[in-house]
């Protein structure tokens, strides 16, 4: 059960995001803690939060950033983080953006596509720079999650497929404005299977030996990001098993003498501090369920409607006994449903409801459908 004070959250206008900066603060430095033992370096995804007191903890732990957007590497430089910090991965990466990033002398691209390698190197020729790129390749390595958040096979958009490398190599010869220092891989999200992560390893030790008999050496090898997190049984599992997860690399990781591996995790870092905290504002009966109408729907958290995901909700100011709802939001949408069948203490109008696990991919991705009003954000 959260551990909010009711009183408090009472004085806040509904719906709103509240964040919980001191657990913030134990999961990157218990995550910071386990990658320093291996040397690694984690660059945070600004995609799963990029509100300012997160990123500030964020910098203040030693986290560099992995963006995906002209607007957060902008956000990244504006809150502290350093250029040599910042990575760039996308497969649409816009001339105002690559422009943008090229001045700011970001560390490295992670660059998608032969046409998107072109392209940078004709703009960093206008600017007379060299542009430092990682290959981001699609190592067609299954991530075992939900569809939508699965980027590493074949059939998906992202990265440079292994039947490619030898004619990006070629192209890489005559692109004189482009500097190679790595590659890039990045399988998925919300992977809880660890041995899926074996499993690229395993492609990653290929693809390097595949470069050494080309005679290319590779600065750092960039293995993404994906470790998932408890939705079930967040209060259990508040943070993730970073152990394993970078022990695993360690274990299944060859690296060449001086090799630096980096990681990009959003999810892992920020979603056990969030949650979405909504007031009731009807209980109607339906033909076959009750349902509770929440005054936050899928224009504050997506994720339910778009991935079918699952988020625990509580019940914070009622003890009576449970009784089965379909919890909802109130979008004119038959998706904007948070759970279906969900066990609540019996929920009256006015009672506060919090949606747990919400603090990566969820204020975010919300919307101003219907002309609503943006959640606010609380920082306990
Ligand atoms: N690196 C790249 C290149 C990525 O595309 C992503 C996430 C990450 C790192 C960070 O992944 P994480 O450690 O957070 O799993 N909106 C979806 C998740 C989309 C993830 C997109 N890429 C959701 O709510 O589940």
């Amino acid at each position: 059960m959260l551990n909010f004070n009711t009183e408090q959250l009472q004085q806040h206008t509904t719906p709103f995001y509240i964040y919980d900066l001191n657990l913030l603060h134990q999961t990157l430095e218990t995550a910071q803690q386990e990658a320093q033992k291996y040397n690694f370096h984690v660059h945070y995804a600004l995609k799963a939060n990029a509100n300012t007191p997160v990123l500030n903890l964020v910098r203040q732990h030693g986290f560099g950033a992995d963006c995906v957007s002209g607007n957060e590497v902008k956000a990244a430089i504006e809150n502290g983080f350093a250029p040599k910090e910042v990575v760039f991965a996308g497969v649409g990466k816009s001339d105002a953006e690559i422009n943008f990033a090229l001045d700011q002398e970001i560390f490295c691209f992670n660059c998608e596509s032969k046409h998107e390698l072109q392209v940078i190197n004709e703009l960093a020729e206008k600017k007379d720079k060299i542009a430092r790129v990682a290959l981001r390749i699609n190592p067609n390595v299954n991530a075992n999650t939900h569809k939508y958040i699965t980027t590493g096979l074949e059939e998906n958009k992202f990265g440079i497929n292994a039947w490619e490398l030898e004619s990006v190599l070629e192209l890489l010869q005559e692109l004189k404005h482009i500097e190679l220092i790595g590659v890039h891989f990045h399988i998925g999200s919300q992977i809880t299977d660890l041995t899926v992560f074996k499993n690229l390893c395993t492609r990653v030790n290929e693809f390097q030996e595949w470069f050494l008999a080309h005679n290319v050496t590779l600065q750092h090898i960039n293995v993404g990001g994906g470790l998932g997190v408890d939705y079930y049984h967040p209060d259990e599992n508040l943070i993730p098993d970073f152990a394993a997860y970078f022990g695993l690399f360690d274990q299944f990781l060859t690296l060449q003498p001086g090799q630096q591996v980096h990681f990009e995790l959003g999810r892992a870092l920020v979603a056990q501090c969030g949650t979405l905290i909504s007031r009731v504002l009807y209980i109607k009966n339906g033909v076959s369920t009750n349902f509770a109408i929440l005054d936050a729907g899928m224009t504050e958290l997506i994720r339910p409607a778009l991935y079918q995901s699952y988020h625990k909700i509580e019940n914070l100011t009622s003890k009576k006994k449970e009784v089965r709802y379909d919890v909802v939001g109130p979008i004119c949408e038959s998706s904007d449903c948070f759970g279906k069948a969900v066990m609540l203490p019996e929920t009256n109008r006015g009672d506060l409801i919090a949606i747990r696990t919400a603090g990566a991919y969820g204020e975010v991705m919300a919307s101003a459908y219907n002309l609503r009003d943006k959640a606010a954000a609380v920082y306990v």
